[in-house]
């Protein structure tokens, strides 16, 4: 259900984006055979409550609370679903299980939802209201989403089952910032969508959401079973990311002291993040800037090969969207040709740096096609609609 109350300045800072209805219904596939009438189901960011009139009774009629922020997303959740614990509070702010009203003799604790995943230093900064809310010292953040899991840490909450961005777990400077919460949790399953069924963020290009179901475990976890978890994809794929070598091993990604431009003799290179910033932004370029990577010119292949790479991104499924630029290095090793050929074509300055004669288009195309086809295997999109 989307909110309608919302003008778009609060819905932005807000974070405001309600869940498709099937979208809930696959995060309580993920959840269901954990609750029971000893529980206490919590979604602390429940807009009209849709993650919590789940058809209750068909779970054993556990204890379940919903609250936000925003007194008509809560008005109109009363009017919604009965048999809810409805409060309208700030759950950022002096975090603990009283603040919510979770009876004390709760055998279990679970926390569903899809918290506001927004950056706090990128909030719209007119028509502001609610948006100036206190938050715990122990739990802030610039991202509103990573404040919400740290307080589902300080109310130790048995199990979770939200979504956030992928790149909360993928990306290790953010799997970093989530220190005590991944001290304490372990991802059991995970199931990866596009922010495109978003009907609010269809415009954008999509990013990988998970719906996560994480188990509290003294054990907690390292970034290492993250490389190697099994995420699952809703046309039944299994992806993980250390199935993958990444461009990251061979060059680098960012601009750094040591390498300064020569005058008339350095080429040039856009800063690289992941492969949705690729999507947009430029690989070669002929001038110097803040931006841009002084290249190292005996890794000029590698360069080649990112820049063919960002050609060839429509073959990728959303998931690969925060992910580094994969390669096969082996296979490179031996499409190298075709790789630099087709680099040439694009900036054909370039020709003069490399020691080989340019193959013609077509058979370039042709054997790139075999290249990408292998290297993604059962993750390659083959259909050309997707271009
Ligand atoms: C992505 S929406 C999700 C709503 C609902 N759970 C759903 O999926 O349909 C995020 C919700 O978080 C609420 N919110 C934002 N900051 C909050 C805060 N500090 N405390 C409680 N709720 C907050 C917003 O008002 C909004 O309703």
């Amino acid at each position: 259900m989307s909110q309608k109350h919302l003008v778009y300045e609060d819905r932005v800072n807000l974070g405001s984006y309600y869940t498709p209805p099937k979208i809930v219904q696959l995060a309580w596939e993920l959840i269901k055979s954990h609750i029971d009438s000893k529980t206490t189901v919590l979604d602390s960011a429940c807009g009209y409550g849709d993650f919590l009139k789940n058809s209750l009774k068909d779970y054993g009629q556990p204890y379940t609370i919903g609250c936000d922020i925003d007194e008509d997303a809560i008005d109109r959740a009363k009017k919604n679903t009965d048999n809810v614990q409805f409060l309208r509070t700030n759950a950022l702010s002096n975090v603990s299980r009283q603040k919510f009203g979770i009876p004390q003799q709760t055998e279990r604790l679970i926390v569903v939802g899809n918290p506001p995943y927004n950056d706090r230093t990128s909030q719209i900064r007119h028509k502001i209201k609610n948006v100036n809310f206190d938050v715990d010292e122990d739990i802030v953040s610039r991202d509103l989403g990573i404040s919400f899991l740290r307080s589902y840490n300080k109310l130790k909450a048995d199990y979770i089952c939200v979504l956030h961005p992928l790149s909360y777990l993928i990306k290790q400077t953010n799997f970093r910032h989530l220190k005590e919460f991944t001290a304490n949790y372990k991802l059991i399953n995970g199931l990866l969508i596009s922010s495109g069924e978003f009907p609010e963020s269809a415009k954008h290009t999509p990013f990988p959401i998970i719906i996560a179901l994480y188990r509290r475990d003294t054990e907690g976890m390292e970034y290492d079973y993250i490389r190697s978890f099994h995420f699952r994809t809703a046309d039944k794929n299994r992806f993980c990311l250390s199935d993958f070598d990444y461009i990251t091993g061979y060059i680098r990604k960012y601009p750094s002291k040591q390498q300064q431009p020569v005058p008339d003799n350095s080429l040039f290179f856009w800063t690289m993040r992941d492969i949705n910033a690729l999507k947009r932004n430029r690989t070669f370029v002929q001038e110097y800037s803040t931006n841009t990577i002084v290249l190292d010119k005996t890794k000029l292949d590698y360069y080649a090969y990112v820049d063919v790479f960002k050609r060839n991104i429509y073959r990728l499924p959303f998931y690969f969207g925060n992910c580094d630029v994969p390669i096969d290095d082996k296979l490179f090793k031996q499409y190298r040709h075709y790789f630099i050929s087709d680099a040439i074509r694009h900036h054909p300055y370039l020709e003069k740096n490399f020691e080989i004669k340019p193959i013609e288009k077509e058979q370039t195309e042709t054997k790139l096609d075999k290249y990408f086809k292998e290297l993604l295997g059962k993750h390659h999109k083959c259909n050309p609609i997707f271009k």
